[in-house]
């Protein structure tokens, strides 16, 4: 047992230390959102939307994890867009920060537990597909989950059937009416010039990808490629939530041996200022919506 427990493919929580986490939170706020939103790289600022805010950091959450990365705030808001009740997530746990893989997806079964049915997922990612600019939004049609192909799967080790089945179904990851919501709103509020759909495949990181690397992946036929969400699209779909998923396209990745262009984490900032407020709309007034 203890062998068991210490291996990193077995999951180190218990349905009871889930349950503690979620039912401190139930009795720490009044809300009982039906939607959760994590936040990607720079694009916190849609907790900011809310009214009647509840703001929790992490380190005061009883088993959360803490996070570190620049540009995370760490904490969970819970709030109204227009009288509907979400709880945003301001900063995500990545797998390249040394976290387990189920430290990664820990809050995913904690909004399951608080009664949370659909989850939004946002992240900045690079273009990998030719036709993409900066700065477009790409709605996550499929993906790749490449940690998966190395054995780090969120949902490997014992299967509790009170959060799913032991052999989810993925194949439906990103539903459909969710996606077909999105394009609507991002037609009426006058953004679908940049709005593209395509598969987001993960790496571990965190370092960007070789030129070698982004031309496999070209060729496997991601559009764009990250850090994250895959693990955490994972867990709640074997929950059963419903799922939507929206990339910012913060750079271009380098498929040319003469280029001199070169990944950074400023440039992917930079752009996600840019377009975050666009990103943000589309969000609230999708939620208002579902
Ligand atoms: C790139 O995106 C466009 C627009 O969504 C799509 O039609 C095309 O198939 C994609 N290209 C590749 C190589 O996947």
């Amino acid at each position: 047992m203890e062998a068991a427990s210490s291996s990193p493919t077995q999951c180190r929580y218990s349905y009871e230390v889930y349950k503690e986490t979620a039912d401190w939170l139930l009795a720490h706020t009044e809300q009982r959102p039906k939607v959760a939103v994590i936040c990607g790289s720079g694009l916190g600022g849609l907790a900011d939307m809310l009214s009647d805010k509840i703001c929790v950091p992490y380190k005061d959450i009883p088993h959360f994890p803490v996070s570190t990365v620049m540009g995370h705030a760490g904490q969970l808001v819970f709030g109204k867009l227009q009288g509907r009740e979400c709880v945003c997530m301001q900063g995500r746990f990545h797998f390249y920060e040394g976290y387990n893989i189920h430290t990664v997806t820990y809050p995913v079964r904690v909004f399951f537990l608080l009664g949370v049915d659909t989850l939004i997922v946002t992240n900045a990612a690079g273009g990998l597909n030719d036709s993409y600019n900066v700065g477009d939004i790409m709605l996550i049609k499929d993906h790749i989950n490449m940690p998966g192909f190395a054995g780090q799967n969120p949902l490997c080790g014992h299967n509790d059937e009170r959060f799913g089945v032991r052999f989810p179904c993925m194949s439906d990851a990103y539903e459909r009416a969710l996606r077909d919501l999105a394009k609507q709103t991002a037609k009426e509020q006058g953004c679908d010039s940049f709005l593209q759909e395509g598969v987001y495949c993960m790496l571990a990181g965190p370092t960007f990808e070789t030129i070698a690397e982004c031309r496999v992946l070209q060729t496997l036929g991601a559009d764009a490629v990250g850090m994250s969400t895959v693990p955490e699209v994972v867990v709640a779909r074997h929950s059963g939530m419903r799922v939507l998923g929206l990339s910012l396209i913060t750079n271009k990745v380098v498929t040319d041996y003469e280029s001199n262009d070169k990944a950074n984490h400023e440039e992917v900032l930079k752009t996600t200022q840019r377009r975050t407020h666009d990103l943000q709309r589309l969000v609230s007034n999708l939620i208002i919506k579902i």
